[in-house]
């Protein structure tokens, strides 16, 4: 042992990536557990920025197991790209593990995401249209394409001819969005990516290129977590996003909570010590969907341009707003977080009062303290906030707890109050020593099990 999940406890982009970097340190094995290159992982290491879709953020640390989970859904294309752009930076990538169960991205799951949405006639998710609601579709269908299948070519055209056939209307619909597209310039492979032939053959050279990294990754977990060593569980988007939790149909399709690493990894519940949840100082949210403490004002704007609040996986800017106490006690619970990492709170210097919002009302009168299960509650309610008082300095230097402002203090205190877990760690600018590790220096891992 021992096992520890880092979960995203907003709607994503709250520094896992990051997070995962600094205890991979102390790691065996790094393994995703659900979603695809919808991720946009960040690590700033020296000044030097990596972004990660797929592969974990453990990959920095020469030769560390670092695993893609049976859960997670694989574009071969993006993945290739990303090897061949590590490599190219000097990433040793040999501890790359591609679970033979993983399920892969298909060139029609790509055009099926981005025609869904065009067909709406607006951005009604706003997914980031990189097919990964289709995949995940055909996974519970049973039409899915597994890793395994690259390594044989007559089972990948049978599946995947058997993947296609019932598309037929989806392709019909997807005629009139081509000739839209074709006006504009971007529907050159279109054929290509509904034809059989081409995409086994461009397939098959995916599996040959990938064949060194295939690998039982839950039986990585396995060895390592029965020598005692440590495993983390990276998670992808965040609860709020969780197909099953989250604020649905505004989701992702796979479940980015907690218990969702022992399926997507392939591990039981006890081999799971301890959860960390990720959260900002503040919220954001990035596609559509019910945000009850989004700030379209100058704050908001403030917010956006100090925390360089655009989507790392589709440049979209992100919609900003105070930190959601009702959703962050959700998440503490849903998750059973034992520890809390507060990100980017470096962002709210020199915004004074600092808000959080400790419940909702709606306009009938009803005020929730808890997360309600009512969608439309979510839609139409009022959030109810504390203010706090902020502070002016730039906290970016700080490296101890009492580096840090009394006013910043008070207000982590309010929110591990009020989640009811304690704050580990906080981040003070994007650096990899831009942290502050809480009341201790870091945690030895091994010691904790
Ligand atoms: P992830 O998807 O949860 O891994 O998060 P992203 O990488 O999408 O977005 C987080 C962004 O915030 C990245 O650009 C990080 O470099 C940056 N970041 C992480 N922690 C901090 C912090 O404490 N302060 C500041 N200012 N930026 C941070
Ligand atoms: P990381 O791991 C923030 C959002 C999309 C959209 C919804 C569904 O970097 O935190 P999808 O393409 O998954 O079908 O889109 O989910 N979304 C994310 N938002 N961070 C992410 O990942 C996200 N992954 C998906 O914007 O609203
Ligand atoms: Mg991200």
């Amino acid at each position: 042992m021992p096992g520890l999940v880092i979960v995203g406890a907003q709607w994503g982009d709250e520094g896992k990536g990051k997070v995962v970097d600094l205890l991979a340190e102390q790691a065996d094995v790094v393994i995703r557990f659900q979603g695809g290159n919808n991720a946009g992982h960040t690590i700033v290491r020296d000044g030097e920025t990596f972004k990660f879709h797929l592969i974990p953020s453990g990959i920095l640390y020469p030769g560390l197991t670092c695993a893609i989970g049976n859960g997670v859904v694989i574009d071969p294309r993006v993945l290739t790209e990303e090897i061949d752009g590590l490599r190219q930076r000097g990433v040793d990538v040999s501890g790359l593990r591609i679970s033979a169960n993983a399920h892969l991205i298909m060139p029609y799951h790509v055009l099926l995401d981005t025609a869904g949405e065009l067909k709406l006639g607006k951005l009604e998710i706003g997914t980031t249209r990189r097919g990964i609601g289709p995949c995940y579709a055909d996974k519970a269908s049973r039409l899915g394409i597994r890793v395994q299948d690259l390594l044989d070519e007559k089972i990948l055209r049978q599946k995947v001819r058997a993947a296609l056939a019932p598309k037929t209307q989806a392709l019909k619909e997807l005629e009139v969005e081509r000739k839209k597209l074709r006006k504009k310039g971007g529907a050159e492979d279109w054929d290509a990516r509904l034809d059989l032939h081409a995409i086994v053959e461009e397939y098959m050279r995916y599996g040959h290129r990938l064949e060194p990294h295939i690998a039982d990754t839950a039986k990585l977990c396995w060895e390592a977590l029965d020598r005692d060593g440590t495993v983390l569980f990276e998670g992808a988007q965040a609860t709020m996003l969780d197909l099953d939790h989250g604020t649905y149909p505004f989701v992702t399709s796979s479940n980015p909570v907690a218990g969702a690493a022992c399926i997507g990894a392939g591990v039981g519940p006890r081999d799971i010590d301890e959860v960390w949840g990720v959260a900002k100082a503040y919220a954001t949210r990035v596609g559509a969907g019910p945000f009850p403490t989004e700030l379209d004002d100058e704050t908001g704007e403030r917010l956006r341009e100090r925390g360089g609040e655009v989507g790392t996986t589709t440049g979209r800017p992100r919609r900003t707003g105070w930190m959601d106490l009702v959703a962050l006690r959700y998440a503490a619970r849903l998750n059973t977080i034992s520890s809390l990492v507060i990100t980017k709170l470096d962002v709210l210097s020199g915004i004074d009062p600092l808000h959080v919002c400790t419940s909702y009302r709606h306009p009938e009168g009803a005020v929730f303290d808890e997360f309600p299960y009512h969608q439309s509650i979510i839609h139409e309610a009022e959030p109810v906030y504390e203010e706090l008082p902020g502070f002016e300095q730039d906290i970016g230097g700080a490296r101890r707890e009492s580096d840090l402002p009394k006013e910043a203090r008070e207000f982590l205190d309010a929110i591990a109050e009020s989640a009811g877990a304690p704050i580990r760690l906080v981040g003070v600018g994007p650096g990899r020593d831009q942290v502050v590790w809480m009341g201790a220096d870091a945690p030895d891992l091994r010691a904790a099990a």
